[in-house]
């Protein structure tokens, strides 16, 4: 079974992807594979969301997971085609109960130090921390780093190929997510030569 510090140590980078059309979906998905990067993060935020999550799942060699997911119907649906991940922006109690009711690998979204202690509350200790760049970017991430010693996150939100190695050079940041690699009518080789520039980016050794 997967465990999300598993996942998250994959790859330095999750791409955040924002797909409407299944086929084409998963030549994109196949050139970040291809690329280097294979946990792929597929926002349930267009009409066919679920059935571009359901097509990528048959994509070799990736670990697809769904985000942007809001509520437990949500979580049930993308579980139900095929995600191995849930990835939100927040944090509610409510979700994260039916995501360990489903015994998911969740990733909730946490922007501050409450956000946090409810997180520990209900048992996590990883986190995307979202918005990242726009909730102080670096310089909060490391002060939250203080009182959470044992927490680690996926800083995502404004991460950039040319910002992202600053952050991965932190001790409790595991990886990035970032949409930056692929934006509407790139093509399966710009995307592939994206993946392939992200997956050559080093996290810090000592985060282990
Ligand atoms: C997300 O949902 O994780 C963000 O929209 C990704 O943020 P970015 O587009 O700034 O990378």
């Amino acid at each position: 079974m997967d465990d999300i510090e598993t996942i998250m140590r994959t790859a330095p980078v999750i791409p955040v992807l924002v797909l409407d059309d299944p086929e084409q979906a998963v030549e994109i998905g196949t050139a970040l594979v291809r690329g280097g990067l294979s946990v792929l993060e597929v926002t349930l935020r267009t009409r066919r969301a679920l059935d571009v999550l359901a097509a990528m799942t048959a994509i070799d060699g990736a670990i697809v997971g769904a985000g942007t997911v809001l509520d437990d119907a949500q979580l049930d649906h993308a579980l139900d085609a095929g995600a191995r991940f849930i990835v939100s922006p927040g944090l509610t109690e409510r979700l994260a109960r039916a995501a360990a009711a489903r015994r998911a690998c969740f990733l909730p979204g946490v922007a501050n130090a409450s956000d946090i202690m409810r997180g520990l509350e209900l048992g996590l200790n990883r986190f995307k921390f979202f918005p990242a760049e726009a909730s102080g970017g670096l310089k909060a991430l490391k002060a939250l780093a203080g009182p959470f010693g044992d927490v680690r996150f996926c800083p995502t939100g404004g991460i950039t190929l040319q910002s992202a190695p600053d952050w991965l050079a932190e001790d409790t940041v595991l990886c990035v997510g970032g949409s930056w690699l692929v934006k509407p009518g790139t093509s399966a080789a710009d995307v592939e030569a994206a993946a392939r520039a992200a997956a050559g980016l080093r996290t810090n050794p000592r985060s282990v």
